[in-house]
């Protein structure tokens, strides 16, 4: 049902394909440890293609392929390509494509892994597209809740940077299939934006806004914590003025003992570093399913 399909979104999915990915990552885990090995997918080639810093999804991407038997191939500091020399996107599509049997890109213009798909010979991976969409991080944390046994009456708070957060965009579209009461919590200025919105509230979501995290901290089963993100600021001086608004202490996790703590990383100053000695931090762990839900996402696609 996948094979050979673009993944730019997680709108692009039904509730059905995102249950049957997460259960092929589930029979994946034991290889993502490396403690069973396969060749599922030796004599094909990933390319990663990487416009703006990353770490862990670079890393996993390339993991979970060469854990399959996979090759790879990166870009990951365009400056030292043909793009410094004015390449456009489309024409590094248009090559890379001929070099690969799948593209993970990420690019810092909403859009541009649509776009690709226009000129791509091979499958394109949406891995972050500025203010967009990161479908494979949804993807893991998704598994990462699925694995607390929370996926289906979860209560979960969305909190930082809603309006630029590609990661929070993604997991409130998919969310929205499985019945999940979604807490908004962000500085007014970087709201979850309307369009996404009304969308959730169409398609039957329940929802709560608050700029207050104590508003909500008693009542929900995931705090979803994100970065506030320097770089999407227009004017540095808006980044200043809401740059450490929210912060996760061991005191505040006292008004919810049970709170799962989730990130995608990376985290800046917004989740006190004694937090993560506690039961509650899943985010490291988070960052591991990146592995077996990548190899699913990549053994599907390229499935022969
Ligand atoms: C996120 C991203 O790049 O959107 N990181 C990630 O992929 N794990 C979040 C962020 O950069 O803050």
């Amino acid at each position: 049902m996948f094979a050979r399909r673009h993944i730019i979104s997680t709108r692009d999915f039904t509730k059905e394909e995102i249950d049957y990915i997460l259960s092929r990552a589930a029979e994946l885990e034991l290889y993502a440890r490396g403690s069973k090995t396969s060749d599922l997918l030796s004599g094909k080639i990933l390319a990663n293609l990487y416009y703006e810093p990353s770490t862990r999804t670079r890393l996993s991407f390339e993991v979970a392929m060469k854990r399959l038997g996979g090759e790879v191939i990166n870009i990951s500091s365009p400056e030292t390509t043909s793009v410094a020399k004015g390449e456009n996107l489309v024409d590094t599509i248009r090559i890379v494509s001929s070099y690969c049997d799948i593209i993970a890109l990420r690019h810092p213009k909403e859009g541009a892994s649509r776009m690709a798909t226009s000129f791509s010979t091979v499958p394109i991976i949406n891995a972050g597209d500025g203010a967009g969409h990161h479908p494979t991080q949804t993807l893991l944390d998704l598994y990462t809740i699925q694995q607390e046994q929370l996926l289906d009456s979860l209560r979960i708070a969305l909190i930082g940077d809603l309006k630029y957060g590609r990661t929070v965009h993604s997991l409130a579209y998919a969310l929205s299939l499985y019945g999940a009461k979604l807490f908004f919590i962000s500085p007014e200025a970087l709201r979850m934006p309307d369009e996404i919105k009304m969308d959730l509230i169409e398609a039957g979501v329940d929802i709560f806004e608050s700029t207050d995290l104590r508003d909500v901290i008693k009542e929900v089963d995931v705090l979803y914590m994100t970065r506030i993100q320097r770089e999407r600021f227009p004017d540095p001086t808006e980044y200043n003025k809401v740059a450490g608004t929210y912060r996760i202490t061991t005191g505040l996790l006292a008004e919810n003992p049970r709170a799962v703590i989730m990130h995608p990383l990376p985290k800046l100053d917004e989740i006190a570093a004694d937090v993560d000695e506690t039961a509650n931090a899943r985010y490291f762990t988070q960052a591991f399913y990146g592995i077996p839900v990548r190899m699913a996402v990549l053994s599907i696609l390229l499935e022969r």
